[in-house]
């Protein structure tokens, strides 16, 4: 019989097989320093596009100042135990009611951690009856709590209307053999490619199907929509999805995550949800620390103007250089290139070392051989200096990686690596 490590000691899985080669580097880089638009990598300082800190709050003196006496106030024990036993408080509440006013729905929830409040939310709402339709590139969380469906799933091409549609009719004509619901999960922004899901589409299919829309708006969250409330707002249809989910990791650069609904549907999660029935509640400095963050969100809209104009500046900056950055509609701007991984570590290790631009990097298996991604996440916290000294710099790593250096300077690893 087999020892259940020998797996492990003869694989270390589709990522962990690169560790010697990236370690450290590529993958659990170390960035220190303050979260911010500059901050250092192995001693170098170096412009950061990879944190999510949309608006520039993570490190913003009111919010480190909310922070810190909240710290001093409760620890980071209070309060202890599961919300249902012992871990409830007036500010959990007060916290859940301005969340929910400022997505526009009736109630909400809070969560301890995006991922496994969508794993858990997903479980709830769903039996073995019931059929979940969704979209193929759904984050980790979707798909795990996908896992744990009993019951039938269907997942539909990305954002395709086409084969929504079929996929809701197929499930449609199951439902009504087993007697269940449908429930189609999408998210507001995709957050690799930074495509919007296409909720109002979506929506419109509610004339011709019976279904319930969930929609993760990580991304969408304080970055889109008139006020901030996220891609269903920017798409005029907040009111028509039926459970909307946030994290906190993002625009309000902090830990913890909500989902926002009718009163009754709330009130059933509330006691359904097992990531929090049988987890300890949110603490309370993160409780208070969400609360100034999303007072900032309603109270200063020149946060989320200063971010667009990053935005704008970047994206734009960048289609004017000819680079293709695919059909983002969100803050989200990836940069493809073509080129095999060793001269995408290359390249990347040249935007590190000489020009000084820190940006996360995505290869084959996770987007077609052949391509890469480079993902830049704009904040409010970044100038327009930050802008220009990248754009020079992207201009220059094409230019190599066009005229073939970077391969020659792999071309041993590219042998080794079998490329
Ligand atoms: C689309 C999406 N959903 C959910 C999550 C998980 O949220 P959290 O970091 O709060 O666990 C993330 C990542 O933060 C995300 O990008």
């Amino acid at each position: 019989m087999k020892d259940l490590f020998d797996k492990i000691y003869a694989d270390k899985g589709p990522l962990g097989k690169w560790a010697d080669k990236a370690e450290g580097y590529f993958v659990f880089p170390k960035l220190e320093g303050p979260i911010s638009n500059r901050m250092k990598f192995q001693g170098k300082d170096v412009i950061t596009w990879s944190i999510n800190d949309y608006l520039g709050l993570a490190n913003h003196p009111e919010v480190r100042k909310v922070d810190a006496e909240a710290g001093v106030k409760y620890g980071s024990a209070y309060p202890m135990g599961a919300r249902m036993m012992s871990g409830h408080t007036d500010m959990h509440e007060q916290l859940q009611n301005e969340l929910a006013a400022f997505v526009q729905k009736e109630a909400a929830y809070l969560l301890n951690f995006g991922y496994q409040g969508m794993v858990s939310t997903i479980d709830a709402l769903v039996s073995k009856d019931d059929i979940i339709v969704y979209d193929v590139d759904a984050h980790a969380c979707i798909i795990d709590g996908v896992r744990l469906h009993a019951g039938k799933r269907f997942t539909y091409r990305h954002n395709d209307m086409e084969s929504i549609e079929k996929n809701l009719m197929r499930a449609t004509k199951l439902a009504e053999k087993t007697g269940g619901g449908i429930l189609l999960i999408s998210e507001g922004v995709f957050g690799m490619r930074g495509e919007q899901g296409k909720l109002k589409e979506i929506v419109a299919l509610k004339e011709k199907f019976n279904f319930r829309l969930f929609v993760d708006d990580a991304h969408g969250f304080g970055t889109l929509g008139k006020t901030g409330a996220g891609a269903g707002e920017e798409q005029g249809v907040q009111d028509q999805i039926d459970v909307y989910f946030a994290t906190f990791a993002k625009s309000m650069a902090s830990t913890g995550a909500f989902i926002a609904a009718d009163q009754e549907i709330i009130d059933y999660l509330k006691y359904n949800l097992r990531s929090q029935m049988f987890a300890k509640s949110l603490q309370m400095q993160l409780v208070e620390g969400a609360l100034k963050r999303l007072d900032m969100l309603r109270t200063m809209p020149e946060l989320k103007a200063k971010l667009w104009e990053n935005v704008n500046a970047l994206q734009s900056g960048l289609k004017s250089r000819g680079f293709d950055i695919g059909t983002t509609q969100s803050c989200v701007t990836p940069v493809y290139l073509k080129g095999s991984i060793p001269e995408a570590m290359a390249l990347v290790k040249d935007l590190r070392e000489n020009h000084g631009i820190f940006c996360s990097i995505v290869v084959y298996p996770v987007i077609p051989k052949g391509l890469i991604l480079l993902r830049l996440i704009p904040t409010a916290s970044h100038t327009l200096q930050d802008v220009e000294e990248t754009l020079a710099a992207f201009s220059a790593i094409r230019e190599k990686l066009e005229t073939g250096v970077y391969k020659r300077l792999t071309a041993a690893m590219a042998a080794e690596m079998g490329e």
